[in-house]
């Protein structure tokens, strides 16, 4: 029987390929998505057919994940507990899809990742799964095995012979794909402690970068991204592009206490240059073209889909449900937003649209046509009754 394993190259997968054949008697055959991580896939194929696996697929999924995942949520809006961009969290779904159709093709039966017990990503791996195939068996080495630290798993490297990176000591618990990179554990598990400086990949430490601010004009169509300085761009450009500039402006970091799903709370810190300048630019370009009511509700519907997508929950009719009225309210969102970069703030400092409902002649504290200053008075009569009529009784009663 065959196992399809998400491999990523590293000790911990790579050691998972001789569990499974020992403990399971499988044909393991792995699978890398490229995501955008940034590494190199090439030694990753190699490493894997070394390490035992039978074959490996390498799939480029960057492009498919911006515009069909990433997009969607920016376009929601969505944010977990106000920090958190979900980079991870929407990666996993995705994987998940591709493992079902390449063990469908290669008639596997069973599904294994190397999530650990205590997160999240094991959950948003395995009802990906389930949301495809019911049937395949899933397999989670991190809740069966008795490797339990850093030094177990290179002891059971070396009896096996799998190469053992010489590389410093693996410090941080690390995801990163085209939108973030996340750093947990270590010294970031004290949450009193503030992340030191040399922990940042993508982006520079706020003090150390340009003592000058840095504009960037992005250009929307529909809600979705698709100019930076009046120049068109594919996703994966796009993308690329504002990360340079996020990264190298310091923008994009946070650092929070989470609730996982699993009912832990746990310390992350977070990089997202490019995602928290698009954020910054969608928004803003909402609040020019959408009016209050659908703002609003669009705003509260944001929590729940950030909750639905941390919570692994991304192939459901309700997140599909959400995505349509979100894309409702996403067709005047077309225009411009000029964002300012400086020493690690973004801010949206000015914004255009042909959808826009601002009305200078209305907003304007000079004369109009539109608005009666008089009308105001009867309005505000008729929105104070219900004061009015409370404070009526508070007299009778003598309340205060
Ligand atoms: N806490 C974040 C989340 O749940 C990041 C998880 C990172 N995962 C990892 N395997 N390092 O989405
Ligand atoms: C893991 O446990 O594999 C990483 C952290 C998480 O999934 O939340």
């Amino acid at each position: 029987d065959k196992v399809i394993l998400a491999y990523s190259g590293g000790l911990d997968t790579s050691i998972i390929i001789p569990w499974l054949k020992e403990n399971y008697d499988y044909e393991v055959i792995a699978f890398c998505a490229d995501v955008g991580q940034g590494d190199e896939l090439e030694p990753v194929r190699e490493k894997a057919l070394k390490s035992g696996a039978s074959k490996i697929y390498i799939e480029d999924l960057t492009e498919e994940f911006i515009t069909d995942y990433i997009f969607k949520v920016l376009k929601a809006g969505a944010v977990y507990e106000k920090k958190y961009l979900l980079g991870t969290s929407f990666a996993r779904p995705l994987m998940a899809k591709k493992m079902v159709e390449i063990a469908e093709k290669e008639g596997a039966v069973a599904i294994c990742h190397g999530a650990t017990g205590k997160g999240n990503d094991q959950v948003r791996f395995e009802l990906g799964v389930k949301a495809f195939n019911p049937y395949l068996k899933i397999i989670a080495p991190w809740r069966e095995w008795d490797i339990k630290s850093r030094e177990d798993a290179i002891d059971y490297a070396r009896a096996h012979g799998i190469e053992v990176p010489v590389s410093k000591e693996k410090i941080y618990s690390r995801d990163r794909n085209i939108w973030h990179i996340s750093h947990e554990g270590g010294d970031l598990e004290d949450p009193a402690h503030e992340a030191q400086n040399n922990l940042y990949v993508l982006t520079v430490p706020p003090e150390e970068a340009p003592d000058k601010p840095c504009y960037v004009e992005i250009g929307f169509e529909q809600g979705i991204p698709v100019a930076i300085n009046s120049q068109k761009m594919g996703p994966i450009q796009l993308l690329t592009e504002l990360n340079r500039l996020g990264g190298a402006n310091g923008v994009g970091i946070t650092s929070l206490v989470e609730n996982r799903l699993v009912g832990m709370k746990s310390r992350g810190v977070y990089e997202t240059p490019g995602g928290t300048i698009l954020y910054a630019a969608h928004e803003e370009l909402e609040r020019l073209t959408l009016d209050r009511r659908t703002l609003q509700f669009k705003e509260q519907m944001a929590l729940k889909y950030a909750e639905l997508v941390y919570d692994g929950n991304w192939f459901t009719k309700l997140r599909e449900a959400m995505d349509a009225f979100v894309d409702e309210t996403q067709k005047t969102v077309t225009g411009k937003v000029r964002v300012k970069l400086y020493k690690g703030s973004c801010e949206a400092v000015a914004s255009e649209s042909p959808y826009s409902l601002y009305l200078e002649d209305l907003a304007t504290f000079g004369g109009d046509d539109i608005y009666s200053h008089k009308d105001a008075e009867g309005f505000i009569n008729l929105f104070g009754i219900p004061l009015k009529v409370q404070a009526m009784l508070n007299r009778k009663i003598g309340a205060d």
